[in-house]
């Protein structure tokens, strides 16, 4: 079944800067459901960090509405908000390290976050990441993509309704992505809302529904496959995901009208 865990309107977040207040979001809508990976990319700066952390319910958003399986995120208490926070929300920082307990082994970080949630860990959840070797080691001691591992597989203990990941395979090769990727499908097949910020291929290739995220502005959502999802604007105009540009080297296009749908072709 596919339901709206979060939904967001209009959400602002502001940050103070040394030349006045910087708007990491600028009037965003969103939705997120369970059964499915979103990704969110864009460059640097665009927001992305930002709008996770108000979907981990990290952050309050300056303004906007936000709810959580419909119920409106203002409204929870400071209790309410950490009880859903422990329980059904898995967080992964942007820096691995931010979401470990430095002072747990790896087998003791699963153990912690099984015992927040309510459950007893299984014994697998090192084996998915392939870190069953370093179960007594502290993160400290492990590499960035060791702990980038670590971390996924900490938050994806349960697995828990939300799961969140900053960039989650930034720090990976290719294999160790590939285990990344695979267990976040095993927890939005298990029904988790899985969101992931990244601009790695990899990851977006992975992802069911892709949002982009450019100057605090989410621009073009559209499913991965054959077929995509654009906006019309109130001029006409359409923004093609970038993975379609190529088709279009120098900005040319012929457009047709066809039994009632529009072809885009190049220019012969
Ligand atoms: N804690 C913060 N304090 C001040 N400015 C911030 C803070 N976090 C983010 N920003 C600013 O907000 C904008 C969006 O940042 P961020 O969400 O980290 O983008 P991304 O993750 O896409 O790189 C940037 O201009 C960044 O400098
Ligand atoms: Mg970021």
């Amino acid at each position: 079944m596919t339901t709206d865990l979060l939904s967001g309107r209009e959400l602002l977040q502001l940050y103070a800067a040394p030349t006045g207040p910087t708007q990491a979001l600028r009037g965003v809508d969103v939705v997120v459901r369970g059964d499915r990976i979103t990704a969110i990319t864009g460059p640097s700066g665009s927001g992305k960090s930002t709008l996770l952390a108000v979907l981990a319910l990290r952050e309050r958003p300056a303004s906007g509405e936000l709810r959580h399986r419909d119920r409106l995120v203002s409204g929870l208490s400071r209790r309410e908000l950490q009880r859903l926070r422990r329980r059904e929300i898995g967080w992964v920082a942007q820096r691995p390290a931010h979401s470990l307990f430095p002072q747990l082994t790896a087998r003791g970080q699963i153990a912690q976050v099984a015992g927040l949630r309510g459950l007893s860990p299984t014994g697998t959840e090192l084996a998915a990441v392939e870190l069953t070797d370093l179960g007594d080691a502290y993160p400290g001691t492990m590499s960035g993509g060791e702990q980038q591992r670590l971390a996924v597989a900490a938050a994806a203990v349960g697995p828990p309704a939300l799961l969140i990941a900053d960039e989650p395979t930034a720090e990976l090769d290719d294999e160790s992505a590939a285990l990344v990727l695979r267990l976040l499908r095993s927890c939005a097949d298990q029904g988790s809302a899985v969101v992931l910020a990244t601009h790695d291929a990899r990851a977006i290739e992975a992802a069911d529904t892709v949002l982009r995220l450019r100057h605090g502005v989410l621009s073009t959502e559209h499913e991965t496959g054959r077929e995509r999802t654009a906006t019309i604007d109130g001029q006409g105009r359409l923004q093609l995901p970038e993975e379609m540009l190529p088709l279009f080297p120098d900005g040319r296009v012929v457009v047709t009208l066809a039994d009632g749908h529009v072809e885009l072709h190049p220019p012969s």
